[in-house]
């Protein structure tokens, strides 16, 4: 049975009945099979999984998708309920932010400011501050967010690193549709022919990532994006470090399709380094 919690003294008497470990996977709806895998990942590794349903305003830009973005509650709930999820928190905005615009809020630091945070201003500070409240408010061993979001992944461990959350935080590979489309609830919102430009963004990161030099990795991606708005193509460190040093590095893509941006990434094996980031 899955129950669907809404205020923090209901999220709180679930949470109190939770027995042995208890794992969350953070969402803001609109659930595909991305997701359904990482409830999957959940369900294995821990006793209790907590889903959170929650479309975060703070972590929109004034002219992003907030009012467009795709709410499916509904269908979310069988979603988890499929995947054997034990408590789904669904708050409103009043619930998270009862005071309103909170004063406080996490500082990404500088990894905040490049790459996605370049082209979306304060969109990590959003991200990272819910992503902390719900941790407080939840507070589970475990905590599985998706690799499609590589830099908001990446960011999120370095919070928990350096604010000592005390919760470990997994990652899991993208989930694409078998033409390499990385899921994303965005997705939607392509129509045919941008879906099939969306495309290029994963054959340029299958082209990067068959190449052990950075400048080739580079070359063969841009080569397979003639034609897109890419907003960034980018190779840097597993870590997101400006200096791939060799070994694993992770190679990123941003692009506009239409009102639509899209966002992949993929895992690259370096011999070396040179060139690392273009426009
Ligand atoms: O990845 C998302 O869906 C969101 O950024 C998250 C982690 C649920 C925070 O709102």
């Amino acid at each position: 049975m899955t129950a669907v919690v809404r205020t923090r003294e209901e999220l709180a008497q679930a949470r109190a009945a939770a027995q042995g470990s208890v794992a969350v996977v953070m969402t803001m709806g609109a659930l595909h099979e991305g997701h359904a895998t990482l409830l999957r990942e959940a369900r294995k590794h821990a006793d209790v999984v907590l889903a959170t349903i929650f479309v975060n305003p703070l972590q929109f830009g004034p002219n992003e998708d907030l009012a467009r973005y795709p709410r499916t509650f509904d269908a979310d709930v069988a979603v988890c309920a499929a995947e054997g999820v034990d408590v789904i928190f669904a708050p409103t905005p009043e619930v998270m932010y009862p005071y309103g615009q909170p004063q406080v809020t996490v500082h990404p630091g500088p990894l905040g400011e490049v790459l996605e945070g370049a082209v979306r201003p304060g969109h990590f500070a959003g991200v990272l501050t819910v992503v902390g409240k719900l941790l407080l408010l939840t507070r589970p061993d475990l905590a599985f967010f998706g690799e499609k979001d590589y830099q908001q992944l990446t960011l999120i461990k370095a919070m928990v690193h350096d604010l000592e959350l005390g919760v470990e935080i997994v990652g899991v590979p993208t989930v694409r549709e078998a033409d390499g489309l990385a899921l994303s609830s965005r997705n939607r919102y392509l129509s045919e022919a941008e879906r099939r430009a969306a495309l290029a963004l994963s054959r340029a990161l299958r082209a990067g990532a068959a190449e052990r030099d950075p400048g080739a990795v580079l070359a063969a991606a841009r080569a397979e994006l003639t034609g897109l708005d890419v907003d960034y193509l980018a190779l840097r460190g597993a870590d997101l470090s400006e200096d791939p040093a060799g070994g694993e590095a992770r190679l990123l893509v941003a692009a506009r399709l239409g009102t639509t941006r899209l966002i992949d990434n993929l895992p690259v094996h370096l011999d070396g380094t040179t060139e690392k980031e273009t426009a």
